[in-house]
């Protein structure tokens, strides 16, 4: 995280403790937006409190609460509308987040109404529109979709007298488990900042595209100035993490081979969950021929399978393997089921390993334990 708020990037947080880890990682609250759908008294507080960048209300009833922490802090709060765009995505349905079914966001038509009535609530700068149609998208389609929306809003917000500041894209922006295909990034950045200068064209209020991430947005004179934000997550991080594994056992049964992992699905979550298949390479490989192996963990279900039939050269308890592209939905997502504590996180800075967590032991666990009578 430090790394990233090095390069300048901001922190999305999703939750009170997403909020803390930003901070402990030393984003200035300026440089942090917070997202979710559910939010909490602790979190506006929190967010009020320090004045963060943004904070993306999922539905009109979140505003009272945001503009009463708001006025306790004796701040404005910058608050964008989440809205649901009513466009689907292709991949797993759990990652796909803007269709009509989706738990998420307002009707633009609400959205429209929120800012024409916006002194309704008087601290809180209601100056922004955010979008997030789904995850691991390698065509952008869905994601210029998406923009089209957010931008025909702004444009229609301003008509209405509300002009807003700024355009929150959302993240999506997908990765190619396998390692040969790549999200055209700067062919959709060009497309938005094309898009935003043809919005300008007959606008009310003239849009201009200022660069990504959080700021105030002044604009040149007679300009508006309309910031872009947008929320990579998964391309950010997923190509530079991996998860490295002993091999516990190789088990033959009816002709076919069994790798049996230390890890498991606690660990990395993303092939039960969501069916992902990810690459999966010996550490030092074996000479030989590779030839079929499903490979799996040690969790009691049968969903606890990293590969059904990979192809791996010949491997021996004690070997090592790395799966790849981990860095992304990896350790964020693990759980200590089965009792089986968290793994240690290692970071390599500067040729350096350094341990950025410790793992979770069995006696942590333990310690966890209470008895305390509540009631
Ligand atoms: C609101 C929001 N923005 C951005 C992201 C990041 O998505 P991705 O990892 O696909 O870039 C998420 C992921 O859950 C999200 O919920």
């Amino acid at each position: 995280m430090e790394h990233l708020r090095a390069e300048g990037i901001g922190a999305d947080a999703g939750s009170l403790g997403e909020l803390e880890l930003a901070a402990a990682a030393g984003f200035e609250p300026s440089r942090i937006e917070l997202n979710g759908n559910a939010r909490t008294e602790e979190e506006a507080e929190w967010s009020a409190a320090r004045g963060i960048h943004s904070v993306n209300a999922d539905h009109v009833g979140e505003l009272d609460l945001l503009d009463a922490a708001a006025a306790r802090a004796e701040r404005v709060l910058r608050v964008a509308l989440r809205i649901n765009p009513g466009i689907e995505t292709p991949g797993h349905q759990y990652v796909a987040t803007g269709h009509d079914e989706a738990k998420f966001g307002v009707a633009p038509r609400e959205a429209l109404e929120v800012w024409a009535a916006r002194e309704r609530w008087p601290h809180l700068n209601l100056g922004g529109v955010h979008v997030h149609v789904g995850s691991q998208l390698m065509d952008p389609a869905p994601l210029r979709g998406a923009a089209e929306q957010a931008i025909g809003l702004a444009r229609a917000a301003a008509a209405r007298g509300a002009p807003l500041g700024w355009l929150n894209l959302g993240g999506g922006f997908g990765v190619d488990y396998d390692g040969r295909a790549e999200f055209p990034l700067e062919h959709y950045a060009q497309w938005i900042v094309q898009r935003l200068a043809d919005a300008t064209v007959g606008s009310p209020e003239p849009v201009r595209a200022r660069a990504s991430s959080a700021g105030s947005g002044a604009g040149a004179p007679g300009l508006r100035a309309l910031e872009i934000v947008l929320e990579p997550g998964r391309w950010l991080v997923a190509p530079v993490g991996v998860l490295l594994s002993e091999v516990l056992w190789i088990k033959h049964r009816d002709g076919r081979r069994f790798v049996v992992l230390a890890a498991g699905m606690n660990d990395f979550i993303r092939p039960a969950l969501y069916h992902a298949r990810h690459r999966i390479v010996p550490v030092t490989p074996r000479p030989g021929a590779a030839s079929a192996a499903a490979v799996v963990g040690p969790v009691c279900e049968s969903g606890d399978v990293f590969a059904e039939d990979a192809a791996l050269p010949p491997l021996e308890p004690g070997d090592w393997v790395a799966i790849l592209d981990a860095g992304a939905y990896g350790a964020a997502m693990a759980s200590s089921y089965n009792g089986r504590g968290r793994l240690a996180e290692l970071v390599v800075r500067e040729g350096r390993i350094v341990r950025a967590r410790a793992a979770e032991t069995p006696a942590d666990l333990a310690r966890g334990r209470a008895s305390d009578v509540l009631a």
